[in-house]
């Protein structure tokens, strides 16, 4: 099956971004056909200055291959790479409604928050449909927060395909209800946006801080605690196998556990799981060439694909003459 993602190029890494999106890719490169990008277009309606979008593509690029994506197993490349997808979404932003785009929850959200409200920001859904489309994905893994995304892509999928018969896949979202939304520090969904991250590649004491900052109520250690309200629990379960999540659960229900001393496991659990990662992150990183490498030949192999999608496009639309 045809599998799709991207991941923006912004900032640092969480266990939302871990959980929620890069291992269900990593996992699928076995014995799916998984094409997986950076969305660099996506993050400049967050991100103008170009030093900073160029490292964090880099960077991202990094994480992904440190967290064991193989560019020989599937198609990694990054989205500037192929502009080809810039003219696929001039195509479909003339399947598309206004109102459609009107709708989309996380314009609305960015907008309220205060960010402007300017043409790319509105438009974002569209390339995110171009990219999915250009690769006639059937499966798109996301988090929870890009389900409305993945219905506008549908949306015009369809639309076109009623015009231009049969032209496009219709994509299908992929959202695992187990870890649909990583929980924050504050039990809100884990987001950059709102400062209540759990980063992947901390140093330790920046790590410990972190875990340490998860909130947790007044109950005193020697009372019986419920897992399901914990912040911390909630955080650790993405952790454990079935087993260990009902020793834990015992641990909780039976009293006489200290909050800090279970954020002082959770803390040494994130920070080993992730150590072997950090370590590949940080070669990978020393030979930026190396990773240049890598994304153009990804990008090559993107290509095939999306040629054989724009030339029957140009074909329907009259782009070729
Ligand atoms: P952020 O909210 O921190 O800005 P992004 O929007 O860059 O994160 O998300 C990148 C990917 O990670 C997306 O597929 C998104 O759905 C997923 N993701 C982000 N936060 C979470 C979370 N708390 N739980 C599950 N998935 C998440
Ligand atoms: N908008 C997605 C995010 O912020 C990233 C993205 C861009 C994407 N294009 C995509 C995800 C296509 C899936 C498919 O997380």
């Amino acid at each position: 099956m045809r599998i799709l993602s991207g991941i923006q190029p912004s900032g640092s890494l969480h266990l939302g971004n871990y959980f929620g999106m890069m291992k269900k890719m990593i996992d699928y490169q076995e014995n799916e056909d998984l094409f997986c990008f950076i969305a660099n277009y996506h993050a400049m309606t967050s991100l103008l200055d170009g030093k900073s979008l160029a490292r964090g593509t880099i960077e991202a690029a990094a994480n992904f291959l440190a967290l064991g994506l193989d560019p020989e197993k599937s198609t990694f490349w990054v989205q500037s790479d192929l502009p080809e997808v810039q003219e696929l979404t001039w195509f479909l932003s003339n399947f598309t409604p206004m109102g459609l785009l009107e709708r989309c929850h996380s314009y609305k959200d960015k907008v309220a928050r205060g960010i402007a409200a300017n043409h790319g920001l509105f438009a974002y859904p569209v390339l995110m449909t171009a990219d999915i489309l250009m690769f006639q994905s059937e499966k798109v893994p996301v988090g929870k927060d890009q389900k409305q995304h993945l219905e506008v892509a549908r949306d015009i999928a369809i639309k076109v395909n009623n015009t231009h018969g049969g032209l496009f896949t219709v994509p299908e979202p992929e959202i695992d209800e187990e870890v649909a939304t990583v929980p924050g520090l504050d039990g809100q969904k884990m987001s950059k946006s709102y400062g209540n991250t759990i980063d992947l590649f901390l140093e330790e004491k920046a790590l410990r801080k972190q875990v340490m900052r998860i909130v947790t109520d007044p109950t005193p250690v020697e009372d019986p605690k419920d897992p399901d309200k914990c912040n911390v629990f909630q955080i650790y379960r993405l952790f454990l196998d079935k087993e260990r999540e009902n020793a834990m659960r015992q641990r909780y229900l039976a009293g006489g556990l200290g909050y800090g001393e279970v954020k002082q496991e959770l803390f040494e659990t994130v920070r080993d799981f992730f150590a072997p990662y950090a370590e590949r992150r940080r070669e990978l990183l020393a030979d930026p060439d190396g990773i240049r490498a890598i994304l153009a030949r990804g990008a090559e192999k993107a290509r095939y694909t999306a040629n054989k999608t724009m030339r029957k496009v140009r074909k329907k639309a009259g782009l070729a003459y």
